[in-house]
């Protein structure tokens, strides 16, 4: 359908406190190649068997009536590990398609582990690709390997390495810190993001990994990670408007060593961004989720396998929109984390 006959005035993904969507993950395996301990346990987690996974031309047909219908204008493709799915380029050059209610393709991106990205990044970017996040939370080659249980942080520094001559920027760069295991990085991480100019983001720990294995009590902090920093850099808040962004940024000042650039610290948990959440999720058996902590999902798997027309799916989507809540509500007595994991939800 050309731009302009969508009718974007009651088309769009919005609820009922006024937010609208325009930013959907979609996740397309809960596979992963490691298993970070914040977010699978060692033995990895019941799969979702293939008959129930999304085959491509179901993904995109979710993905048309996300942007063309909806108002969608990112598409962020997550996992599990998104570079398991073998038909990735397929999907992001069919996305590459579509076309915004502006009148543009979607901004494409990837958040990936980088495992063998930098094997395919070419392929990638020839489809369409804008972007990628790359998860990397220890340069200590050990650490690395005890943190995520697999010995590859070689193959994520080559795949940083690819992406940086591809040009793909800004580079970003996601952390998740936690206590005992991952603090002594804080520093050494955002010197090797400064030298290279990738734009470091830390994250704080939510509860969306194997149960029982988060505490509040025991989380790292934004405001534990921006005093260790302090210890060394000199950071000044980015005063420019930070919209739906999670992440709250820092302009760091150079030093003798180290050049000087931009740090995020998204506070996912101590100062929640929900009030201005631009997001929708569908996980790859199809599910819609209007929040990363949703109790509810809305099936849009089976409105497509039973015969449903577009405009049947976009009015599904839209309604489970509507019910979104106002906040995680995290820090809430009676909160209960999500029964489906961090890995089969998409990040
Ligand atoms: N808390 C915070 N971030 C998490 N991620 C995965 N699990 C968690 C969690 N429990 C992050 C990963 C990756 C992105 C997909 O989400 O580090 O960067
Ligand atoms: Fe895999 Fe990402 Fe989960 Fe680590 S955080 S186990 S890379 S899905």
């Amino acid at each position: 359908m050309p731009a302009s006959e969508v009718d974007t005035e009651t088309g769009l993904l919005t609820d009922s406190f006024g937010r609208t969507a325009r930013d959907l993950r979609v996740s397309l395996t809960d596979r992963c190649n490691l298993r970070c301990s914040y977010c699978m346990p060692a033995e990895g987690l019941p799969w979702l068997p293939d008959e129930q996974t999304l085959t491509d031309d179901e993904v995109l047909r979710l993905l048309a009536v996300a942007v063309e219908r909806l108002g969608v204008r990112k598409l962020r493709f997550t996992g599990g590990e998104p570079l398991l799915r073998a038909s990735l380029e397929r999907l992001v050059a069919g996305a590459h398609q579509l076309v915004t209610h502006e009148g543009r393709p979607p901004e494409i991106t990837l958040t990936t582990n980088g495992l063998g990205l930098d094997k395919r990044l070419s392929g990638l970017v020839a489809a369409g690709l804008d972007r990628v996040n790359v998860s990397l939370d220890s340069l200590d080659r050990q650490r690395y390997a005890a943190l995520t249980r697999r010995d590859r942080l070689p193959d994520v520094l080559a795949s940083l390495r690819a992406v940086e001559q591809a040009g793909l920027t800004p580079i970003k760069v996601n952390a998740v810190i936690m206590r005992e295991v991952n603090t002594d990085d804080i520093v050494p991480l955002a010197t090797f993001a400064l030298e290279r100019g990738y734009q470091l983001r830390y994250i704080e720990q939510m509860p969306l990994g194997p149960k029982h294995s988060w505490d509040r009590r025991q989380m790292v902090t934004a405001a534990e990670i921006l005093e260790a920093l302090g210890e060394h850099f000199t950071l000044t808040p980015l005063d420019e408007p930070r919209g739906a962004a999670p992440a709250e940024l820092w302009q760091v000042h150079p030093t003798e060593q180290t050049p000087g650039g931009i740090i995020g610290v998204i506070a996912s948990v101590s100062a929640p961004f929900c009030g201005s959440c631009d997001r929708t999720r569908i996980t790859s058996d199809g599910q819609v989720r209007n929040c990363l902590f949703s109790q509810v999902e809305t099936d849009l798997r089976g409105l497509l396998r039973r015969g449903a027309t577009d405009d049947e799916l976009a009015l599904a989507w839209r309604g489970s929109h509507l019910t979104k809540g106002p906040g995680h509500g995290i820090d809430l007595p009676g909160f209960h984390q999500p029964d489906r994991p961090m890995s089969a939800i998409g990040g």
